[in-house]
């Protein structure tokens, strides 16, 4: 494997740590991913508007400000909006092949000493094992198991998106999923414009979704560069 080029002279921890991830994973990236991961990896850290993929991987790595990483915001949100968050049995559903929100969830459970517990799925994990997390490498389906959860959550998730709303309203779950700009077919369903995606996607829920339960949409906010309407559903 070729050595990863460091145009900014990065230097101890941060680097070591961005080193030591690139050894382990970057074999598991396609050859043009890996082509640009090995340029950008580096000179991206200097940049605001990460794409999601350098982004996960820093948050992941704990490398970057708190104030720069959506995932801390988001888990914030999580906390702040439903009741006891980390006392839950939590699913992210598309919680990316590095999934750091699963990772952040676990370590603040750990801190805590909840008894709540936090599963990620996604069918292109590549990172296999998270202390205090449980990692499931599938996709996740209208047929997938969620009887165990109390709540579901997913940071721009793609298509697991109409999944876990539609499967969240008829089996009673919790549930607050940002929604990506990713103009994604639910099987039923397909636009080329966000704006219906999104109307598709309030109306399948106020439609489905139980009358104990509140409907709640917030957003992303605007210095993170992803302006992503987050959808939340909530026991009365
Ligand atoms: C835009 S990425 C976001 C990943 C992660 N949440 C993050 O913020 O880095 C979307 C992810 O959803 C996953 N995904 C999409 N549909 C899925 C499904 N039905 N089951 C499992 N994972 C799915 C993809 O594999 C991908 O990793």
């Amino acid at each position: 494997m070729r050595k990863l080029c460091n145009p900014y002279n990065l230097s101890g921890k941060k680097l070591e740590l961005i080193t030591k991830f690139w050894k382990e994973y970057g074999r598991y990236y396609d050859a043009d991913v890996r082509y640009n991961f090995r340029h950008h990896l580096l000179s991206a850290f200097r940049e605001d508007d990460l794409p999601l993929l350098y982004l996960s991987i820093y948050s992941y790595l704990e490398i970057i400000p708190n104030r720069k990483d959506v995932y801390k915001w988001f888990l914030n949100y999580l906390k702040n909006t439903h009741k006891d968050f980390l006392e839950h049995d939590i699913l992210e559903v598309g919680c990316g092949s590095v999934p750091a929100l699963t990772k952040h969830i676990a370590t603040n459970m750990l801190e805590l000493g909840s008894k709540g517990t936090i599963k990620g799925i996604d069918e292109n994990l590549i990172v296999s094992e998270i202390f205090g997390a449980e990692l499931q490498k599938e996709s996740f389906a209208y047929n997938t198991d969620i009887s165990s959860a109390d709540t579901i959550i997913g940071y721009a998730p793609c298509e697991a998106t109409p999944i876990a709303l539609r499967k969240a309203c008829r089996e009673k779950k919790e549930l607050s999923i940002a929604v990506c700009e990713c103009l994604h077919s639910d099987g039923s369903f397909f636009t080329t414009n966000y704006d219906k995606l999104l109307n598709h996607y309030y109306r399948l829920v106020k439609r489905e979704m139980s009358s104990d339960f509140i409907f709640d949409i917030n957003q992303v906010p605007k210095e993170y560069n992803m302006e992503f309407p987050i959808l939340t559903l909530k026991r009365k």
